[in-house]
């Protein structure tokens, strides 16, 4: 059985009763954090950060250390599952991610296999235990992956911030290929994700940054229809736990009905939907994680409290809501402005916690 000294999180993603309203932030562990780019500096790059246990997980841990955060996220990045696949991942400085062999040939793509995550994955896996050990079940531990749809977009382009031509040319030429990639994806999501669960994940959480780039009928059939096959393959229980997992499509507000069906626990939203608006059409029936603006974060203590007072209130009362950001934080947030945030999320949700 969970022995979490503080299992809030776990309790809002199943929609239980809390005293208040639980929040951490998406990238929580970053370079906003001068302790970060100090243990980043001694590991020498971003990816030799994530590939040692050691390191990642005093990462993990430096935000807990400032601020009362319901909760840790594994520090480590969703394009793991095609670097482990032998696309060669790699980052140029400045330039975020990118592959040394992309996706080109169907051959190529033919020859994808599902890795092995207690083999190809093994620093994740070690992390994971690591991490859950570092805790203490102080809070608890999310593990999260990339959806099959997001890890394809940076397999077949081979980089970020391009405007998606290759994939989607494939998606209306070659359907074919692109739902091959997708089905080795959500196999390999799922074994990885249970195999962090096994290791000590108390919650997991799908990161689907570019699902919103689709158009309505290409989101069902190229992102959802995967994520939903995902979530029907992971382990619900561990140790006599529940483990609740959250979908996230950056751009999703769409599509909240449609993704309450792939039988999630949680969706999270980003800035663009009124929460309020977003509870009535799931109908209570996932919790919401979300959606502060993370510019928010550049503005004065009295507009963050402000604009935190908003979004709580726009949820309203009851369970069901895990206080974030609507996207990840930014690298040049304040700290401080964050420790301004958090306080705010735990003093002024109590009131809409009382029977
Ligand atoms: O939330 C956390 O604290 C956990 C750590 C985490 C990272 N990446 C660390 C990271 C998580 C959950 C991710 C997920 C991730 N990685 C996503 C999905 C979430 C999202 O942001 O939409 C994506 C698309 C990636 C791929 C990726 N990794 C990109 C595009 C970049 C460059 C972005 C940038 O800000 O420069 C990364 C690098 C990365 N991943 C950093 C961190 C802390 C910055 C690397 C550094 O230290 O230089």
């Amino acid at each position: 059985m969970t022995k979490l000294r503080n299992d809030t999180l776990i309790r809002a993603l199943l929609r239980q009763p809390t005293e208040y309203t639980p929040v951490w932030l998406m990238r929580q562990a970053g370079r906003y954090l001068p302790e970060y780019n100090q243990t980043r500096a001694r590991a020498g790059d971003f990816l030799s950060l994530c590939k040692n246990p050691d390191f990642a997980t005093e990462v993990t841990m430096q935000p807990l250390a400032r601020f009362p955060l319901d909760a840790a996220i594994l520090f480590s990045d969703i394009l793991t599952i095609p670097d482990a696949m032998g696309l060669g991942l790699y980052f140029a400085e400045g330039e975020g991610p990118r592959f040394e062999r992309p996706l080109r040939e169907e051959w190529e793509i033919r020859s994808l296999a599902v890795p092995d995550p207690d083999v190809h994955l093994r620093y994740v896996i070690d992390a994971v235990s690591q991490i859950r050990k570092a805790l203490n079940d102080q809070v608890p531990l999310i593990g999260f992956s990339g959806s099959p749809f997001t890890l394809a977009c940076y397999m077949i382009e081979g980089c970020g911030g391009t405007d998606f031509r290759q994939v989607k040319t494939m998606l209306y030429q070659r359907p074919d290929l692109l739902h091959h990639i997708l089905d080795v994806n959500a196999q390999a999501v799922t074994t990885y994700l249970n195999a962090q669960i096994e290791a000590g994940a108390q919650a997991v959480m799908i990161f689907d940054t570019w699902g919103g780039v689709l158009s309505h009928a290409a989101y069902l059939e190229f992102s959802l229809q995967y994520m939903t096959q995902i979530i029907a393959g992971l382990r619900r229980e561990h140790e006599g736990a529940r483990i609740p997992n959250i979908i996230f499509t950056k751009g999703g507000g769409l599509w909240l009905e449609k993704m309450v069906s792939s039988q999630c626990d949680a969706i999270g939203l980003d800035w663009t939907i009124d929460i309020g608006e977003a509870r009535r059409r799931v109908n209570d029936q996932v919790a919401l994680q979300g959606n502060l603006d993370p510019a928010i974060l550049f503005a004065s203590s009295d507009t963050i409290t402000a604009e935190v007072e908003k979004v709580l209130a726009s949820y309203s009362h009851g369970p069901g809501h895990v206080f974030n950001l609507g996207h990840g934080i930014s690298q040049f947030t304040p700290p401080e402005n964050t420790l301004t945030l958090v306080n705010a999320v735990h003093t002024l949700s109590r009131k809409y916690h009382t029977d």
